[in-house]
């Protein structure tokens, strides 16, 4: 079933005098549970796209319809929502909180989603075993490799059940061996759950993988 559709939309940003036209007239479609690789040259747009469709960041002009839902008519906190419920986001930092452990970080997502405390633990507990990690909940990011860090952000991606898996670049910092070990999990949590995943990556043995490439030129899919 159809998840997403992108109409014709234009991004462009102000760089002093420059203005950078980021994505210009962008159309696609996603399915639900579908696996796509997002690839094109630096600068092509795909960070850009991420972050529109994600709702961190808003399109000058064209529409972004998830579901039922146009992302244009939605409020401030009614975006907020949308984040929150619909997507799970991936960084190549990683990007977890230093002051949390492992779980805590799961965890948190959960807490703002309002969910009571033994569901929570549960369900943070299930989805770190899922990415392999379940004796190693009580650590902090910092005591945890680069690989488990990023398989820590994707269970935090995925704890919430969203719709959406919006990964940019999430092996980057990650050696063959962790990067294999990174798209088995997320391919097995894909099918499990039918979330659909998006991941802009630069990596040919990650496009390889990938059910579905959709390239991207000079902010248009080519
Ligand atoms: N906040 C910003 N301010 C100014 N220009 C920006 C900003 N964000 C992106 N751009 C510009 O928009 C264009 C698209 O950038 P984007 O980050 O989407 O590319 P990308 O495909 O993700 O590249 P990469 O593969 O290097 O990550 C580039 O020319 C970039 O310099
Ligand atoms: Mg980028």
């Amino acid at each position: 079933m159809k998840l997403v559709q992108i109409i014709d939309l234009f991004k462009s940003f102000q760089q002093g005098e420059l203005q950078i036209q980021a994505l210009r007239g962008l159309s696609m479609d996603m399915e639900e549970g579908e696996f796509s690789a997002l690839v094109g040259p630096s600068g092509s747009g795909k960070t850009t796209l991420m972050n529109c469709l994600g709702a961190l960041d808003r399109p000058d002009r064209g529409s972004i319809q998830v579901g039922i839902q146009r992302l244009g008519e939605l409020k401030q906190n009614e975006l907020s929502d949308f984040r929150l419920h619909q997507i799970g986001f991936v960084f190549q930092a990683y990007n977890l909180l230093p002051v949390l452990t492992a779980l805590e970080n799961v965890e948190y997502v959960l807490i703002l989603q309002g969910v009571q405390k033994k569901e929570r633990m549960q369900r943070a507990k299930q989805i770190l075993s899922d990415v392999g990690l379940a004796d190693l909940g009580d650590r902090f990011p910092r005591q945890l490799s680069g690989g488990q860090q990023q398989r820590v952000a994707v269970a935090r991606a995925l704890v919430s059940r969203p719709r959406i898996v919006l990964a940019d670049e999430p092996t980057a910092n990650l050696d063959s061996e962790n990067t294999g070990r990174l798209l088995d999990i997320m391919e097995e949590m894909c099918d499990r759950y039918q979330t659909a995943f998006l991941f802009s990556t630069h990596d040919d043995r990650v496009v390889q993988r990938a059910r579905r490439v959709i390239l991207l030129k000079d902010g248009q899919v080519q």
